[in-house]
């Protein structure tokens, strides 16, 4: 069943995988729905980091493809297949073309808002929300009393992991690249927040009584990942989940050897594959925020156009923000 719709959408296309010259707005149709797709109509989309590889060519697509993974919005269309959501329910999604003014997604990765979460705030949440959550319940699921390690504390997934890692009653250090962040960082949950570079290996084995810490959830990658053998404790686990300075090299097996460390590389596709996962945990994180105990930090909202996709793709790897990035592209 679908609303009337028009034929021609704005979408941000990628024809090319490169810089930000090759992000364009254009004219283009708007999508068909299949059996058991959902057609979303924008209003918000969520700015990620994986974006930046999907433009950059990190991550090899096939081109040309519209960018963006995270859309909120309204249902405009459903598939004849799709008998549990209406045109008109409020919802977000994960996967790829959100950056558009009609998104279509796989009912299995759509999921409703609950009342009193605003368009902006569920593209705000949702991804980096979940890929906290399920990293902190999968990938080392952390446990009452645990000292653990978030890097990038003050970024998007970084607050968000220092808040529920602290409301599961684990001791959180965060790292940051400045004192402005670092304060943004205690006030979500990090305990401890420290500076990268010298000392910074000192300082966590002195805080964790020399033992080092249960689990390290490093978004960072390349630059980070030698310390996280320094400062991981015995048995601990390290989640690698994220390339904001580079890709992590690969290693030698042998190197887990020297405290029986497990590593892990994550993505949040895997954890939220299948309809149950998805909606289960989407449930738990709006279930969090309904309780007020997840600060979402919007830290900037971008137009949709040219300009404000290639901007906000600019921010993001600046090192500047704190928080959420989203763009407005429905009108209220
Ligand atoms: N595996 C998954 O499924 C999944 C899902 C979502 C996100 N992620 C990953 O999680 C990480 C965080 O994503 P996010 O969207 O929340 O971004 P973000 O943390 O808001 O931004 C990235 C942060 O990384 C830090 N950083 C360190 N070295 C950097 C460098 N050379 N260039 C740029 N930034 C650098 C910066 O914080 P400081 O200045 O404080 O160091 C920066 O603010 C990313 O690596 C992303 O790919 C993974």
């Amino acid at each position: 069943m679908a609303a009337s719709l028009p034929s021609q959408m704005r979408a941000c296309s990628i024809a090319k995988q490169g810089g930000l010259e090759n992000i364009a707005v254009d004219s283009v149709e708007v999508p068909s729905v299949g059996p058991t797709d959902v057609l979303i109509k924008v209003g918000y989309a969520g700015v990620n980091m994986i974006d930046t590889y999907h433009r950059g060519g990190v991550y090899k697509l096939e081109t040309p493809f519209t960018l963006g993974t995270e859309a909120s919005g309204t249902v405009a269309a459903l598939g004849s297949n799709v008998m549990d959501l209406s045109v008109g329910d409020r919802v977000a999604s994960y996967g790829l073309g959100a950056f558009a003014e009609y998104c279509k997604a796989a009912r299995a990765k759509v999921v409703k808002l609950p009342e009193g979460l605003g368009d902006k705030e569920g593209a705000a949440a949702l991804l980096q929300g979940l890929t906290a959550w399920t990293l902190l319940k999968e990938a080392y699921p952390v446990k009452k009393g645990d000292w653990v390690l978030v890097h990038a504390a003050a970024g998007g997934v970084g607050l968000l992991l220092c808040q529920m890692a602290s409301y599961l009653g684990a001791h959180v250090i965060g790292t940051t690249s400045s004192e402005e962040k670092a304060k943004i960082a205690k006030e979500n949950g990090a305990e401890h927040v420290l500076q990268y570079g010298e000392g910074f290996v000192d300082k966590v084995l002195e805080l964790t009584g020399g033992e080092g810490c249960a689990g390290i959830y490093d978004g960072v990658g390349k630059d980070t990942w030698e310390d996280d053998f320094k400062i991981i404790a015995r048995k601990g686990t390290i989640c690698t989940f994220g390339n904001a300075s580079g890709p992590v090299e690969p290693f030698p097996a042998l190197k887990l050897a020297a405290k029986n460390v497990k590593v892990c590389r994550p993505t949040l596709g895997n954890y939220v594959y299948t309809q149950q996962e998805f909606e289960g945990y989407s449930a738990e994180l709006f279930k969090l925020i309904a309780d007020g105990k997840l600060n979402l930090r919007v830290h900037g909202e971008y137009p949709f156009s040219v300009e404000g996709i290639r901007k906000s793709q600019e921010d993001i790897t600046s090192r500047k923000t704190m928080g959420k990035l989203v763009i407005k592209v429905g009108q209220d």
